[in-house]
């Protein structure tokens, strides 16, 4: 059995748990720490070594970012602090835990476990994978395949950043009811039709729970849309997997 630590680093909370990837499940209890405000990176930092000590952990752990990482190096953090870009994270993390420490995008992580033992698995065509919470993260996968870092959530729609409408925090924010925000969603995903064709969308993060309702407001959009099947734990089990 192959075992790894997986964290989730969210606008919000920061959460980790022993994940076991050859059942693609979680061995313990999540355990979540409030996201420092600001979220610098020292402070993340502290912060994932409280849960690698919590945990009593040295193996190996998958570090799931809210933003583009390529290589280990942060590129952007819209939702965290700007202390972030262009830091090399995975050498920080590897530094304050003592641990072997991979970091990737928390969408495409989120994805990755979806598409490997969730909503997606045995799905070959273009999937997109989007993620509601703080931000909008998504993930493209065609024929399995990952193509890491898109950001969806950024694209423009009535001249507007599409986060901005179709998040969970906009929804706060806002006020707004759920047919509102569902219908915002639905606009991003009819942007994301017109220019990918998708065969399959999955939605997981805060909606999971709601689901049904959500998407009985849809009437536009044709490519199927179906719930994150792990839930707000596939950003963990997916962080976990990049140490596969
Ligand atoms: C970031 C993405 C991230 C998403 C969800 C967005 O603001 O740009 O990289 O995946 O939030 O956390």
């Amino acid at each position: 059995m192959s075992t790894v630590l997986g964290v989730d680093i969210g606008g919000s909370g920061i959460k980790a748990a022993i994940v076991d990837l050859t059942a693609g499940v979680m061995l313990t209890e999540r355990h979540r720490i409030e996201t420092p405000k600001p979220a610098k990176a020292k402070a993340v930092g502290k912060v994932v070594r409280e849960l690698v000590t919590h945990f009593d952990w040295s193996g190996p752990v998958g570090v799931g970012f809210p933003g583009v990482v390529q290589n280990g190096i942060v590129r952007t953090a819209a939702n965290l602090h700007k202390s972030w870009v262009d830091l090399d994270a995975d050498a920080l993390f590897t530094k304050v835990t003592g641990c072997d420490v991979v970091m990737i995008n928390d969408a495409d992580a989120a994805g990755m476990a979806e598409m490997r033992y969730g909503a997606g698995k045995n799905h070959d065509g273009t999937v997109i994978m989007l993620t509601l919470g703080t931000g909008v993260g998504s993930a493209l996968f065609r024929e399995g395949q990952l193509v890491p870092n898109l950001e969806f959530g950024h694209l423009m729609i009535d001249g507007q950043i599409a986060e901005e409408r179709a998040s969970s925090r906009a929804k706060e924010e806002l006020d707004l009811s759920m047919k509102d925000w569902a219908n915002d969603v639905e606009v991003l995903l009819l942007e994301m039709e017109r220019l990918f064709w998708p065969d399959l969308f999955v939605i997981g993060g805060g909606i999971s729970k709601q689901f049904d309702e959500f998407v009985s407001y849809f009437d536009k959009v044709r490519t199927p849309v179906v719930a994150a099947s792990m839930r707000n734990n596939s950003g963990i089990i997916g962080a976990a997997l990049v140490q596969a």
